[in-house]
């Protein structure tokens, strides 16, 4: 479908097409100097000390945050109701259980210290939070709370890439961070993903997992630095390639002035939207100096009583896209009976009503205004 204004676009240019080439001419595809300084580079981002192992996708960062933390039968897993199903799949994966917490408020959609503390037992053992849509949650309590109970933390990171808390960013608050570079997010690189840690030990372990659980990389035995290797404990392949890590670079570079153009559209559909029947949440979050958000995505409460799907096709007939994030864990066929729906009151409140509408670096006030119409056209 060729739309007017879709939903997200690459933002990219010249200096991506370049930095795949230059790794094609290079005849070194995999696991070279471009995966060691995008690991680098993240991690310098991230803050003082933080280790960092570039993976496959932000599912497969999650899957060795799991595993490297020791998660398995028996163990619960506390996580959002709204987040992406990779983050409960990757607790069935290791045969533990996802334990959903509930949203704030209608304003602020990420859990918090006192959602969390309401489903923790005596067989949680860690706790996935996301900063939904790029608003990072408020996670000095949450900290305290997994220091007091003895239980790990791990930052789903997939929206939030450049996101600060008091000059913290996300990623370098828990345990384990894990970001996302799927095609869609503000570093994209198709498929890709990172592990953050400030712990040397689960630094360690994170990547040797990624690859085998081998004590060396194709690239030491390449350079002389070794000849054979040992493996540790049994690891995946989670690699991710040199072409990747290449893109990965070129994006950071473009990160936050990209970020800043996300958060002038934001504003302007804030502005847009205010004094309307359309609810834009996170508005309390933009009042407080603290917070730097990444501004991923653009979601909407639509007014009780309106038809999602109808706005959707509404939006659709005139060339607009939107999306979904997130469908509810309880409407899955594998989720099915697993989760009472009622136990999340405010996220049964605002999964049904969200609606993401378009936001990219590349878009222009006027296609904003043209969605902004469009969508209190469809509600009227
Ligand atoms: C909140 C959240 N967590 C995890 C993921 C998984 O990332 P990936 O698609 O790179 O596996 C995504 C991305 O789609 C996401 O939005």
């Amino acid at each position: 479908m060729d739309w007017k204004i879709q939903l997200f676009k690459l933002n990219y240019n010249e200096l991506e097409k370049k930095a795949v080439s230059d790794v094609l001419d290079s005849g070194w595809i995999t696991m070279g100097e471009n995966i060691i300084n995008f690991e680098k580079k993240f991690g310098e981002m991230l803050g003082k000390d933080v280790l960092c192992s570039a993976v496959s996708s932000g599912t497969a960062a999650m899957h060795l945050a799991f595993l490297a933390l020791d998660i398995g039968q028996n163990d619960e897993v506390v996580m959002p109701a709204l987040t992406f199903v990779s983050d409960a799949n990757c607790a069935r994966l290791v045969n533990a259980k996802p334990v959903l917490a509930d949203c704030s408020s209608e304003d602020n959609w990420n859990v918090s210290a006192e959602s969390i503390k309401k489903v923790i037992t005596d067989k949680t053992k860690a706790i996935v939070v996301v900063h939904y849509a790029g608003y990072p949650c408020d996670m000095r309590p949450i900290v305290d709370l997994c220091k007091e109970e003895g239980i790990y933390l791990i930052e789903d990171c997939a929206h939030a890439p450049g996101a600060f808390i008091n000059d913290k960013s996300v990623g370098a608050w828990g345990d384990i961070g894990c970001f996302s570079f799927f095609t869609n997010k503000n570093l994209s690189v198709g498929e890709g993903g990172m592990t953050s840690t400030s712990n040397k030990n689960l630094g360690k372990r994170l990547a040797s997992l990624r690859s085998h659980g081998m004590t060396s990389l194709t690239l030491d035995r390449h350079k002389g630095r070794s000849i054979t290797y040992d493996v540790n404990e049994p690891g995946i392949n989670y690699r991710m390639d040199e072409m990747r890590a290449a893109l990965g670079l070129t994006q950071l570079e473009k990160l936050f002035e990209a970020n800043t153009l996300r958060k002038n559209l934001t504003e302007r559909y804030r502005s847009n939207f205010e004094n309307t029947k359309i609810k834009i949440p996170f508005n309390k979050f933009l009042q407080s100096n603290s917070c730097v958000s990444a501004f991923h995505i653009l979601p909407i409460l639509l007014p009780i009583g309106v038809n999602r799907t109808s706005v959707i096709e509404h939006c659709r007939k005139r060339g607009i896209q939107t999306s979904i994030h997130y469908p509810a864990f309880w409407d899955f066929e594998a989720y099915k009976d697993r989760f009472d729906k009622n136990d999340t009151p405010e996220a049964l409140n605002i999964i049904p009503r969200e609606l993401t509408l378009p936001l990219y670096p590349s878009m222009t006030f006027e296609q904003v205004d043209e969605v902004t119409r469009t969508i209190l056209e469809a509600c009227e």
